[in-house]
């Protein structure tokens, strides 16, 4: 299995410490630490998984903005670079990883453009076996071939609450089923998202019962993770 190139290995956190430390100061380092245990410790165990079976047919959305959708190719990275990256801050910064794999076979950004400034993008994995899904703690043996996996997504703050992201996954769908690229999408929200669940199943997402494997690591991290607020 083909492992996701963005995946961090212990070499690279090890020197994202290290610029941390030199460039922000030992202040910013613990916190950066302190956000990196938080997320394996507590935040992706309160992910909840969504599908959605491609040979349903998908409520269509037009933009009550002019938005313009493109699948990005490399040229456009500096403008990612200019219009998106500047957004990215907090836990956000970690998405900027991903732009790397603009062009990867099987793998699709979609970007969203409003008034010649980049306002969105969605990735999607035709692969979930190549995909973020294989980072979080989702119960890998539900995973089927066909399986294609959609995130992270991002509006910028200045478009957010126009319906570009509904708009932009209208599009993913209709591609997605055009090319017969495969049989469901898989997606992923944190759980404590009260918005994001109604609005996926008002889509006709299927929550996924039972996504997290029940291990004795999980019931572990559960007992302790219930002790961090
Ligand atoms: C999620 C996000 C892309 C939606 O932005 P948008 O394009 O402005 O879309 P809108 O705000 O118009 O929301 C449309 C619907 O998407 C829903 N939604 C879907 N997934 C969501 C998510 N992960 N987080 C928040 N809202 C989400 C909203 O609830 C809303 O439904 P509603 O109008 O019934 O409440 C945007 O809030 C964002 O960039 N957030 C920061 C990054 C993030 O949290 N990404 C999701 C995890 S990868």
């Amino acid at each position: 299995m083909k492992e996701l190139s963005v995946k961090s290995d212990l070499s690279s956190a090890l020197s994202k410490a290290w610029r941390i430390a030199r460039e922000e100061g030992f202040t910013s380092l613990l916190s950066t630490l302190r956000g990196y245990c938080l997320y394996h410790l507590r935040d992706k165990w309160r992910f909840v998984y969504f599908e959605y079976p491609l040979e349903r047919e998908f409520l269509a959305f037009e933009g009550r903005e002019l938005l313009t959708i493109k699948i990005a190719t490399r040229e456009d990275f500096d403008r990612i670079e200019r219009d998106i990256f500047p957004s990215l801050v907090g836990d956000l910064e970690y998405d900027k990883r991903y732009f790397k794999l603009i062009g990867q076979e099987g793998i699709r950004c979609f970007l969203g453009e409003k008034d010649g400034k980049l306002i969105h993008y969605s990735w999607v994995f035709l692969s979930a076996f190549n995909s973020p899904i294989m980072e979080v703690p989702f119960d890998k043996t539900q995973l089927r071939k066909g399986d294609i996996f959609i995130g992270p997504v991002f509006t910028h703050l200045s478009a957010r609450g126009l319906w570009v992201y509904p708009c932009v996954l209208s599009a993913i769908i209709r591609y997605l089923r055009q090319n017969q690229y495969g049989e469901k999408v898989l997606i992923f929200v944190d759980g404590r998202n009260a918005a994001a669940r109604p609005f996926y199943e008002r889509l006709g997402f299927r929550e996924i019962p039972d996504a997290v494997r029940a291990n004795w690591l999980y019931v572990l991290r559960q007992k302790v993770t219930a002790t961090i607020p």
